[in-house]
């Protein structure tokens, strides 16, 4: 290969011919160029016999690219494709995943082979599934939270793990891995090349869940990718900020200080046998479109949303979340991530993503008629918005009309600015009574959330957004948690986890 550096020597990404291929696109493609008739599942035969909803849904084309290779094709095929993204992440090795990050962060955890792991506490509830299926101790490390009251985490410290990892050490443990999460919900990177220092002076290695990075590699002006940094595992979700369908994943390796096989073992006993293969070729197409021209797109994204964040931030009522405000270095920022507070508009996040989804005139007294708009997500005083190289200028447009409209609304509607504490009560480290594996295999029992205080979860309660379970499995729901968690559901806030979605009701471990 002949390998040309992109500017920064953080980003070892290689140009090459062999980089205008697309492995399993190809395959797929030829497959179809053939006309093959098919006497193989899936039973739809490309799409013959499917609903009108479906093909309404999927179309003929999609439908007919859902083919059965032979096992030798599709593994030859998906074996390059995977060597091609390992090549273009700076990666040792690849593999494409079906089950998003989510399913990445679960292999790894099941990977690995020490019983003790050290885990950022603002990590996505895929992770703590990761520890019920592995059965180790988590010691926690409590990330820092902005500076700016946005009520964001931006991740571990090193200190904080050096300090996590020295008091393990002292008790005769080694962490078999730390994992941590980087760009956190709002764009906020951690020091990942810090961060992999310690975990490495502790003989320990470093596992990124980078779900929300994959377009990192591929423009100078963007954070260091984790693995261009020194971790040694990183997951990340192609269908995040790349151009792929949901579900489309990758976990990359570098190094030998974590077994690639034996992740690969994992995922190919706990993935499906029978892919989706569009799927797998998205990431090998997303793969191809960012290294050949991902600089070009993202140079116009990142236009788009400096100045969707100049728009913004001029609406009376509306705080925009920029580096400085959070206290992150600009160079550990990815702008692409826009957290906008809308707490001086007098409505809750999550009252203002309703309006914006509803078309017509919804925006308050307004009667303007506007466009519907999905933002990512929203909580008691934030939208949450993804830009992407898919984002329409329009929709930029269509959000910040919206947004100014609101801002109009008479003064007295106005309700006293939120404080931004309760992402530090969920948050806050509780005791651990119990593994997470240990609660989840537990006798349990059903009990209103009020009368839980002093009782141990058996259930993860994972308030949306981020999905960063405030409770885990095993861990006691103390007064402070039932009180953050009472007051989550009351601002709309959506629970992931528990059996009761409403937080009437906790399961809790038998006494
Ligand atoms: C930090 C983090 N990790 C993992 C995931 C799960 O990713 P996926 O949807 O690809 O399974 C998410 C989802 O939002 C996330 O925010």
């Amino acid at each position: 290969m002949t390998a040309v550096a992109l500017p920064s020597s953080d980003r070892p990404v290689l140009f090459d011919a062999a980089h205008s291929a697309a492995p399993l696109v190809d395959a797929i493609l030829h497959y179809r160029g053939l006309e093959t008739g098919a006497l193989h599942v899936p039973g739809h035969a490309g799409g013959r016999t499917v609903g009108s909803g479906l093909r309404a849904l999927l179309g003929n084309t999609f439908l007919a690219s859902d083919v059965w290779l032979t096992p030798a094709d599709a593994t030859n095929a998906r074996r390059e494709a995977e060597a091609l993204a390992a090549a273009a992440w700076g990666a040792d090795t690849a593999l494409f995943l079906l089950d998003g990050s989510s399913g990445g962060n679960r292999a790894v955890h099941l990977a690995q082979p020490s019983q003790h792991v050290v885990v950022a506490r603002d990590s996505h509830t895929s992770t703590l599934a990761g520890l019920v299926l592995s059965g180790a101790t988590p010691h926690w490390v409590t990330p820092r939270l902005d500076e700016g009251g946005f009520g964001i985490s931006l991740g571990i410290d090193p200190a904080a793990l050096d300090e996590t990892l020295t008091g393990l050490s002292a008790q005769g443990h080694r962490a078999g891995l730390v994992s941590m999460v980087s760009p956190g919900y709002a764009g906020a990177c951690s020091d990942v090349r810090a961060l992999a220092d310690v975990a490495h002076r502790h003989g320990t290695p470093l596992m990124v869940d980078e779900a929300w990075g994959a377009h990192l590699p591929f423009h100078p002006d963007l954070p260091a990718h984790a693995i261009s940094v020194g971790a040694d595992v990183a997951v990340t979700s192609a269908h995040k900020m790349l151009a792929a369908p949901s579900g489309a994943a990758i976990i990359f390796t570098k190094g030998d200080r974590f077994d690639a096989d034996r992740i690969s073992r994992v995922v190919q006993m706990t993935q499906t046998t029978s892919p989706l293969l569009p799927v797998l070729a998205s990431i090998d197409d997303a793969r191809r479109t960012m290294v050949s021209r991902g600089r070009g797109l993202l140079d116009r994204t990142l236009e788009l949303v400096a100045s969707a964040r100049r728009r913004l931030a001029a609406i009376p009522g509306v705080r925009v979340a920029e580096a400085e405000d959070l206290g992150v270095p600009a160079e550990r920022f990815d702008p692409l991530r826009l957290v906008i507070s809308v707490a001086g508009l007098g409505l809750t996040g999550l009252e203002i993503e309703k309006l914006l989804r509803t078309p017509g005139p919804g925006l308050g007294t307004s009667g303007l008629l506007h466009p519907a708009v999905a933002v990512e997500g929203a909580d008691e005083s934030n939208l949450f918005v993804a830009i992407t190289t898919g984002t329409s200028p329009d929709v930029v447009d269509a959000l910040v009309t919206a947004l100014r409209t609101l801002s109009c609304r008479p003064r007295r509607l106005l309700r006293p600015a939120w404080d931004g504490r309760l992402v530090e009560a969920l948050l806050a480290p509780r005791t651990q009574v119990c593994t997470p594996r240990e609660a989840h295999f537990a006798a349990t029992e059903t009990v209103p959330l009020a009368q839980s205080v002093g009782r141990t979860s058996a259930e993860p309660i994972t308030p949306y957004p981020p999905g960063v379970p405030a409770v885990m499995p095993g861990e006691c729901l103390d007064g402070d948690a039932v009180a953050a968690l009472t007051r989550a559901v009351a601002s709309g806030m959506h629970i992931h986890g528990s059996a009761d979605p409403t937080l009437a009701t906790v399961c809790v471990l038998r006494d």
